[in-house]
């Protein structure tokens, strides 16, 4: 019987296609379960809220009052919006912070793709030693990488490291029989190594029974699970776990292949569906600790991220720290009075607002000349920032174009995330080939990249400029900078050398700790409308000019008055107001004169907003694509609201081309996440090569608002695919190699690839170009080799990147340098011998109470290779003695245990350090206590 069972489960691999790979549910996009039910996703947002809240209030900003404990972790609901409006008191927006988060959650998200072949990054299969060990290594290359000065490439490899050991982490909740334990508090060896390892129960152990199968065609698991002492945990078929030995739980659920075959039913806690979940009783219980779990991994007293890592780099790896406010001046001997200009106009208005809560977090100063770019400067003090500014020193000049592309990649590279850079110029760019790496430097770091122009000399290169209009061409860009300020979601403003102190005002829309954009349109004719709802504060209102005749226009309050505005910029083609405050609620109008073709952009500040995701359906599950997205492919766009969003509704998502032209429109789905937060998805397949997404509704106050996304989305013709089943780890001395797939969606072109990483791994990549026909694909192979030297951790990310005269993409994937050491798990439990065994307990001796005056006894060695061993017995605790046999320590043990006849029976558990563990049973009962 049993051999039958063991042959039908061995060709249950192929039924593997079939199958869900799972935990918790990565996200509610996937669909399938209830909206209350807790995801991946919601245990790691609320997790890190939790860990973040936690260091808040133990880290007060300066001249704020202290905090009492609780104060922000127990707030009720905890948002991100609420933790930092307390933190900052003041409206800060978090939306840096839900950037570290959404890397995170990808990185928790992607295991789903990348691993799910592999049981030890679930805890499946009784593979918990190995599970650990993989955990720990996740989380020692998180720590490797954020180890000395870290910049914005090292903390998101170490977020998507984060969210992978995360993964880990939480699946051992719902995986593994914690929780039916009993334990309300998460197992603290995961995280601290020195704390006492949990017995797991030996190959041997049975450890579940049958469940009973209902008329629903599901099981009733209430008693299935047979251990209470020792860990366990369902199995699932994968390629490193083939089979469900007998005695052995499944994880269960409709989508586990094994969950007819005995014992039948399982024991995972995922969702609270019982079609899905046999234990789904406890799947809170299971949420709940993997919540406490993901908050320890971070602030864990003494062995969280924050005690191995610092405040600094705790704080840059949440995006704590606000954002930069960033110069690259061009110093060629033309711009002599344009900084000085700069100097004056724009410390004066920086000043204004150091102090307040929109101030930058820092202020950088970059350079740039021909050839020479930098050094950067960085400061956090306004005084100190103008005198860097007074001391550049002006030089060269004649041969026109300058390295001004070398000048940004910096500024972006020094620069805190969704920082705004302002590029003041006179010269086109000499450095253009840096224009692609340029652009995937603001995809990562979301940062804004305004250009004030005060000429354009540019000598050679106005022939790619030319062709550059012919590529997009849906839109044609003035020159690269316009190109990249529209990329960027950033301003690009062009004067004359007389006239660029009236366009400085522009800095002060920057300076806004909460910034959202509130409407972006083509307009033809005269007037404009857009809402205005109560959680806005301020407004600016910009409209461009195609031509340069110039014009006037005038912004209207919903009773038809005359606002009252500030100016900000006034050039013939160019007019920026603000509006603050708002006096009147509703739907505003801006008009212009004379009737023509426009471009209008309405800002603002709110703690409104929405931050969103473009998803794939990947397998079983909707997952965030990585690189740019496809032109024409089917998508999944999720939004979340945020802000003081109680009450709000979400309607439509509209779509809008680069310039402001409506493309289409789809209802929003609205629902929630596990907290009550609002989430909506709707399908989305973008044509455009730019597209910029705005979404409707109502506000809290039941008016109408919308918010458009801040930087446009470019959409691609070629696809980079990570391969499945590479873990992307290597050890010193040897060779890894990576593969991804390269897929032309669009016409047939030569492409040339390119592959790089950060800490200079890559030896070779093939091919390095192809000709690829549309729709066809190729493998793209990259050989990294980690020098034999360094023995410790290291991680790095690996860019692909595919490019043809009209499209390119590029993915990153993680790759991590782990010690062989490491890498060395250890799953043999300790050996025991048994020496003596005196058993005199027989027929009525067992009876009471002539059984307390009898007793047995026995003697045993019990033996690790690798670590002390612990002895544990389950009958009669106080009849065990155990010390070291030799030399070896608590590594070799010998051992007495002697009981009464009252209990002539005893299982014996002998773990190492690792938890594993064997068992030794002696049972004399008469009559046998029936098995369970
Ligand atoms: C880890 O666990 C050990 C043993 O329980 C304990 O003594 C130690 O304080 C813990 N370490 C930290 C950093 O909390
Ligand atoms: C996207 O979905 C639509 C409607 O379901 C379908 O007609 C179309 O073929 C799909 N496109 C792609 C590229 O899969
Ligand atoms: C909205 O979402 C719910 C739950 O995910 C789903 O049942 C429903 O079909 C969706 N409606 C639309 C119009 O997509
Ligand atoms: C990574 O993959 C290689 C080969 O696929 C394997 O030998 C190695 O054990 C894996 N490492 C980890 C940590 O899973
Ligand atoms: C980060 O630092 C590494 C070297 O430590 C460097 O190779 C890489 O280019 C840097 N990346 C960024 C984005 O600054
Ligand atoms: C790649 O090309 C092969 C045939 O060459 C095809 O079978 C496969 O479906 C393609 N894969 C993708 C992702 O397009």
């Amino acid at each position: 019987m049993k051999r039958i069972n063991m042959l039908l489960l061995r060709n249950l691999p192929l039924l593997l296609c079939l199958s869900i790979a799972s935990g918790f549910r990565p996200n509610h996009e996937s669909g399938g379960i209830d909206p209350s039910d807790f995801t991946d996703t919601d245990i790691t947002e609320m997790g890190v809220l939790r860990a973040v809240a936690w260091y808040m209030e133990r880290n007060p900003l300066p001249g704020k009052p202290p905090m009492t404990p609780g104060q922000l972790e127990n707030m009720k609901p905890l948002t991100a919006t609420g933790l930092f409006k307390a933190y900052f008191q003041a409206d800060v927006s978090p939306n840096r912070f839900e950037k570290a988060l959404q890397e995170i959650t990808s990185g928790n998200n992607l295991v789903e793709v990348l691993h799910m072949e592999d049981s030890s990054y679930f805890f499946y299969c009784e593979e918990i030693t190995k599970s650990i060990n993989q955990l720990r290594i996740l989380r020692d290359s998180v720590l490797s990488g954020l180890k000395g000065h870290v910049n914005s490439s090292a903390l998101e490899s170490a977020r998507l490291s984060a969210g992978k050991a995360l993964h880990v982490l939480q699946k051992f909740y719902s995986n593994t029989n914690w929780a039916e334990m009993g334990n309300s508090k998460p197992y603290e060896y995961l995280l601290n190594t020195t704390s006492r390892a949990f017995p797991a129960a030996p190959a041997s152990k049975t450890t579940c029974g049958n469940c009973v199968k209902e008329s629903g065609g599901w099981y009733s698991c209430d008693e299935n699970l047979l251990v209470k002492d020792m860990l366990t945990s369902g199995y699932k078929l994968s390629a490193t776990c083939r089979t469900k030995p007998r005695g052995k739980c499944g994880h269960g659920g409709r989508n586990d292949v094994t969950q007819n075959f005995p014992p039948t039913g399982g024991i995972n806690k995922e969702t609270s569906d019982r079609q899905l979940s046999p234990h789904y009783q406890l799947h809170k219980q299971a949420a709940e600790l993997a919540i406490q779990a993901t908050r320890d991994f971070f602030v864990g007293e003494g062995f969280g991220l924050l005690s191995q890592i610092g405040h600094d780099t705790f704080k840059k790896f949440f995006n704590m720290e606000g954002y930069s406010l960033t110069f690259a001046i061009d110093t060629t001997g033309s711009m002599s009075n344009d900084i000085q200009q700069v100097k004056t106009t724009c410390i004066e208005i920086l000043r204004e607002y150091s102090g307040s809560p929109d101030a930058p977090f820092n202020y950088i100063l970059v350079p740039f000349n021909d050839p020479g770019v930098g050094p950067v400067m960085k400061t956090n003090n306004v005084d100190e920032f103008e005198y860097y500014i007074s001391r550049l020193h002006v030089t060269g000049g004649g041969d026109c174009p300058e390295m001004s592309l070398t000048g940004l990649k910096l500024a972006l590279q020094e620069s805190l995330p969704r920082s705004k850079i302002f590029t003041f110029t006179d010269a086109g760019a000499k450095d253009e080939w840096l224009k692609d790496e340029v652009k995937v430097l603001i995809d990562s770091t979301g940062s804004e990249v305004n250009y004030a122009l005060t000429g354009y000399c540019s000598s050679r290169k106005r022939r790619s400029v030319a062709r550059e209009e012919t590529e997009s061409s849906s839109r044609s860009y003035d020159n690269l900078y316009e190109e990249l300020a529209a990329y960027s979601g950033g301003y690009y403003v062009m004067t004359s050398k007389s006239q660029l102190h009236q366009i400085l005002g522009i800095m002060k829309l920057s300076l806004n700790a909460a910034p959202v954009k509130v409407a972006y349109s083509h307009m033809d004719g005269t007037r404009f409308s857009f809402p205005v709802d109560e959680t806005l504060t301020e407004i600016t209102v910009s409209v461009k000019s195609r031509v340069s005749s110039g014009f006037s226009m005038t912004v209207l309050q919903p009773s038809g008055a005359t606002s009252a505005s500030t100016v900000v910029i006034d050039t013939a083609n160019h007019k920026v107001v603000e509006v603050s405050p708002i006096h009147e609620r509703g739907s505003w109008t801006v008009t212009v004169s004379p009737s023509g073709s426009y471009e209008v952009e309405i800002g603002g500040k709110s703690l409104m907003d929405f931050s969103y995701q473009i998803m794939q359906r990947q397998k079983e599950y909707v997952l965030p694509v990585q690189g740019r997205p496809v032109k024409g492919a089917n998508y999944t766009f999720s939004m979340k609201v945020m802000g003081d969003a109680k009450g709000a509704e979400v309607h439509r998502l509209a779509y809008v081309s680069g310039q402001g032209i409506p493309i289409g429109s789809v209802t929003l789905n609205q629902t929630s996440d596990a907290f009550g937060n609002i989430l909506a998805v709707a399908p989305i397949s973008l044509h455009a090569p730019t597209t910029l997404l705005i979404v409707e509704g109502l506000s809290p106050g039941g008016l109408p608002f919308s918010r458009v996304s801040a930087e446009p989305i470019t959409t691609e013709s070629v696809q980079i695919l990570p391969l499945p089943g590479q873990n992307g780890t290597l050890s010193p001395g040897e060779t890894l190699e990576l593969s991804v797939m390269v897929v032309n969606d669009g016409p047939s072109a030569p492409f040339s690839f390119k592959v790089s990483d950060d800490l200079g791994l890559m030896r070779s990549f093939r091919p390095t170009s192809s000709f690829l026909n549309k729709g066809e694909n190729i493998t793209l192979t990259a050989t990294f080799i980690a020098s034999g030297e360094d023995s410790s951790f290291a991680s790095s990310i690996a860019t692909f990147s595919a490019k043809s005269s009209t499209a390119q993409n590029y993915l990153k994937l993680p790759i991590t340098v782990i010690p062989e050491t490491a890498l060395e798990t250890d799953e043999t439990p300790p050996v025991y011998k048994l020496l003596d065994f005196y058993m005199p307990c027989v027929g009525k001796l067992q009876q009471k109470p002539i059984c307390s005056g009898h007793s047995w006894r026995m003697r045993f060695s019990a033996k690790d290779a690798q670590s002390a061993v612990t002895v544990r017995v389950n009958a009669n605790p106080t009849g065990l003695t155990c010390s070291p046999r030799g030399t070896d320590g608590d590594k070799d043990l010998i051992c007495h245990y002697v009981s009464d006849c009252c209990s002539p029976y005893a299982e014996v558990l002998m773990s190492d350090e690792n938890g594993n563990t064997e068992t030794l049973t002696i049972d004399y009962r008469r009559p046998r206590p029936s098995a369970a």
